[in-house]
């Protein structure tokens, strides 16, 4: 029963994602797919102790960093939270106002549409695992320097290291250069599967800047639609 009632979610929160994306049509067998495998898998337990501590070890190093000088003006590090098994993982930019308060990422705005968009595929906020190539917060949200995301490089893939994800979803440009370290406008990159150590990664558009241009959701929920088929592929 609950597991249906879930999925009854699942189906809701795609059609107003589709709505909202400006598509007309739907296809319900793909999606009840997805839903159901690609949370079980994301759930698999191998390894999770360990994850979780490794990934504990990562935090306590990244809250005293002074790599950069964003310790001066941070109340938190913002590591990342979410499944340490997860199969898919998001990175975004740089923890915001409300992440530097919570120390968690993506809890404002732009993190509420983002958890729209992973029920939307499917998955739960807790499926997945989310962090930023930034773990501190910019002054006024400035965009990252590249001294500075060089400097927290090391901390986004030891992260990766720990929860080998089959995909990563590389939300917006900064997030994209970060990762892949390749110069290119989001416009250019997104919608393409990259490789970053035998891991796919699609770049996309950021929340914040769908919640700007909202037109633009129809490109999202397209690349959003090609993780949805690769994680069906892979289990
Ligand atoms: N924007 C980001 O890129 N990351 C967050 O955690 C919040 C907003």
């Amino acid at each position: 029963m609950e597991e249906l009632k879930s999925i009854i979610k699942d189906v809701k929160n795609y059609i107003e994602l589709e709505k909202e994306s400006g598509l007309k049509e739907m296809t319900f067998r793909e999606m009840f797919a997805v839903s159901i495998d690609a949370a079980s898998a994301a759930s698999e337990g191998i390894g999770h102790e360990d994850k979780l501590k490794e990934l504990e070890k990562v935090r306590q190093e990244a809250k005293d960093c002074k790599e950069c000088e964003l310790f001066k003006t941070r109340r938190n590090t913002v590591l990342g939270e979410g499944n340490p098994n997860a199969v898919l993982m998001f990175i975004g930019e740089a923890p915001g106002m409300e992440e530097d308060i919570q120390a968690r990422p993506f809890v404002g705005k732009a993190g509420q549409l983002l958890t729209k968009i992973i029920e939307a595929i499917g998955l739960k906020r807790e499926d997945v695992y989310i962090a930023n190539s930034l773990k501190c917060r910019p002054p006024q949200n400035r965009t990252p320097f590249s001294s500075e995301t060089i400097a927290c490089r090391n901390y986004l893939t030891r992260q990766i290291d720990i929860i080998k994800p089959k995909i990563i979803c590389c939300l917006g440009r900064p997030a994209t250069q970060a990762l892949l370290m390749m110069e290119m406008s989001i416009t250019r990159a997104r919608g393409k599967f990259y490789n970053y150590n035998n891991i796919k990664v699609m770049p996309t558009f950021h929340p914040a800047y769908l919640l700007r241009n909202p037109q633009d959701k129809r490109l999202v929920w397209e690349d959003m639609q090609k993780i949805q088929k690769e994680l069906k592929e892979i289990q």
